[in-house]
């Protein structure tokens, strides 16, 4: 399965972070209406989760729908509401199976009720999975993350629970939704465009970020690939100079 001359088992991303990008004006070029993007790139979605499990990835965080993305037009939110129920009903075997646990970041309290019943319930059922972590970014936005962060910190301080020097990365990192988690190694957008949109911006301070034109219900296990190729072939410094790494 593996292609070994691509990829290099020892030193994959423990986290991929992806912007699914594209369904729209993939369905578009084809004169079909968007949501067919989007069902065909529900199947990438199955594609992508099982070549991350299968690779050994711990966690893979998907944005599925951005806090921005409630303004458009509603058969377009309804039909993408409908997508993510679907999925998330035809793959819980699948996910019990391949022991992968599902997770979710984002303000879900606004999805309606009987998708965030079914998100509940899958979240539920995978818990005890230690497969591969599938994180689900769903009514996300990084600057509401951020907000709810700085509300909640405040709150404690404010109630004398903590003090202002207590205030630092970790702490600030452990009031995001993505507590517990570690940050993308390797985050990638498909769909040609070259920006975040409000994407993990607190965590992906030190991705590696990896843009591609292909549109989303295109991007398949080659694809992947290539990304993942042309991850292990980055040299990440933090800040150092190459000759510091490696020596710790
Ligand atoms: C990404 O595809 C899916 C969501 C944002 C929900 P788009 O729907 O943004 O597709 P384009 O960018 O319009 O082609
Ligand atoms: C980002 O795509 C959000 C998701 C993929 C869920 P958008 O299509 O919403 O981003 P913009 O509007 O082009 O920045
Ligand atoms: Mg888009």
């Amino acid at each position: 399965m593996l292609d070994q001359n691509l990829i290099d088992p020892d030193r994959l991303p423990i986290h991929v972070a992806i912007i699914m990008d594209g369904n729209g004006r993939w369905a578009q070029e084809k004169n079909r209406p968007r949501l067919y993007g989007h069902k065909v790139g529900v199947e990438s979605v199955q594609k992508i989760v099982s070549c991350a499990s299968e690779l050994g990835i711990k966690v893979l965080t998907l944005y599925a729908f951005s806090s921005e993305n409630w303004k458009r037009p509603s058969d377009e939110v309804s039909g993408l509401m409908a997508l993510l129920k679907g999925y998330l009903l035809s793959e819980l075997a699948k996910m019990v199976q391949n022991r992968v646990r599902l997770v979710s970041i984002g303000n879900t309290q606004k999805l309606p009720r009987d998708v965030r019943e079914v998100l509940e319930k899958t979240m539920q059922e995978t818990a005890g999975n230690d497969g591969l972590i599938l994180n689900l970014a769903l009514s996300y936005g990084g600057r509401d993350e951020i907000i709810r962060a700085v509300r909640n910190i405040s709150a404690e301080v404010v109630a004398e629970r903590l003090s202002l020097d207590e205030i630092d990365e970790n702490l600030i990192t452990t009031h995001l939704y993505t507590a517990g988690l570690p940050e993308p190694d390797l985050l990638i957008r498909t769909g040609g465009e070259a920006r975040l949109s409000n994407f993990l911006l607190w965590q992906a301070s030190y991705a590696e970020i990896y843009f591609t034109d292909t549109m989303w219900p295109d991007f398949r296990q080659e694809a992947f690939y290539d990304a993942i190729a042309e991850y292990q072939g980055r040299e990440r410094r933090f800040g150092r100079v190459s000759a510091q790494l490696g020596s710790g």
